[in-house]
């Protein structure tokens, strides 16, 4: 009989996550009621949010309960359904959480074709990430061609796609990534101008010379020091998306500068969250898909083997240590 392997957020972390905040239960295979359909996951997405929902402090969205299961974006199978909508091995993506199987209402789920790409991509390059990609570039920088445009964690789930849509729209596009290979990576793969390592000793020159244009649009995925760097070197009239300060989610928070240059360099500066613009959320997955469909989209994933697992995932992508989107195979 298989039995629903279930994580369970045991207690808040009061400093960095670890694995230990995290217990692993064992519960019967649920039956789905009327309207429900049982879905078996594949993979779960971990993602960089779920270090702000482990803490009970306010913020846009509620925080995960201490003792239920984690939450989060997961792909699988409809093992049994009692949901028009959904028949039995339909490939779905919705929020199952951090669990083997989880019991659906529609809300949420939705039917993807996984013949054309995998399965896991409706966590990456063709969901959530993609479309904060999607939305941040689009709506907030909304690049002209020959403008500049810097990304940080530039191979990762969102700034690799950001470093692709910019090349597409006719800008130029800057990566920040860590370690020389990532690097290489996001210049040879994804298309970019130039990337320069945070990691580098020489981060500070080689940031300067890739930006010998000024940055005309900055999509912030990390903040910290290579953010206050980048500040300096916005051109007039820039804009400036603030997606995510993963640096400060375990460290310390990312003040701005002088709010002179608010006025001097006379750019905007807006904070978004993918989840107010659900009504977008279509669009931008049709536009990713196309593009996927097209080979114009690339995307690369570290993967990591068994649910049990997820918690040392979650630790390892605050640590920065995934290349490209970090998934775990449910298996
Ligand atoms: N606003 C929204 O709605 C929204 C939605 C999704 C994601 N986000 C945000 O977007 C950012 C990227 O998310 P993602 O899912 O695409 O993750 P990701 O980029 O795939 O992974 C995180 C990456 O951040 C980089 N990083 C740089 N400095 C770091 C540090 N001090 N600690 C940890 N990591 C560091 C690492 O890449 P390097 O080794 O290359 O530095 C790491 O691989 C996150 O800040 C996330 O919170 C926001």
């Amino acid at each position: 009989m298989p039995t629903n392997t279930q994580i369970l957020l045991d207690h808040r972390p009061t400093d960095k996550v670890s694995p230990a905040n995290f217990r692993i239960v064992e519960s019967p295979v649920p039956a789905p009621g009327p309207g429900q359909a049982l879905v078996r996951h594949t993979f779960l997405s971990l993602d960089p949010y779920m270090r702000g929902r482990l803490s009970d402090a306010k913020s846009y969205a509620k925080p995960q309960e201490v003792g239920a299961v984690m939450g989060g974006g997961t792909v699988g199978i409809v093992e049994a359904s009692n949901n028009p909508r959904f028949k039995t091995g339909d490939a779905v993506v919705g929020s199952g959480g951090w669990q083997r199987y989880a019991l659906s209402d529609e809300k949420g789920l939705r039917v993807v074709d996984a013949k054309s790409v995998p399965i896991q991509a409706y966590l990456g390059a063709l969901g959530m990430p993609g479309v904060t990609a999607w939305y941040g570039l689009n709506r907030i920088i909304a690049p002209k061609t020959g403008e500049t445009v810097l990304v940080s964690a530039a191979t990762g789930a969102v700034g690799s796609v950001v470093g692709q849509l910019a090349k597409l729209a006719g800008a130029r596009a800057v990566g920040i990534a860590g370690g020389k290979e990532k690097c290489a990576y996001a210049v040879r793969e994804l298309g970019y101008d130039a990337c320069v390592d945070h990691k580098s000793l020489r981060f500070g020159e080689d940031l300067k010379d890739a930006l010998s244009n000024g940055i005309d649009g900055l999509f912030e995925n990390v903040g910290g020091e290579p953010f206050q760097q980048a500040l300096r070197r916005l051109n007039d009239f820039s804009r400036v998306a603030i997606c995510g300060l993963i640096a400060s989610y375990e460290g310390a928070p990312t003040a701005l500068p002088d709010m002179r240059m608010f006025l001097v360099k006379r750019f905007k500066m807006e904070g978004f969250i993918v989840s107010d613009h659900l009504d977008l959320w279509p669009k931008a997955i049709g536009e990713l898909a196309a593009l996927a469909a097209a080979k114009k989209l690339k995307w690369r994933e570290t993967i990591r083997d068994g649910l049990e697992n997820a918690p040392q995932a979650l630790v390892d992508l605050l640590h920065g240590e995934n290349f490209g989107k970090m998934l775990v195979r449910v298996g």
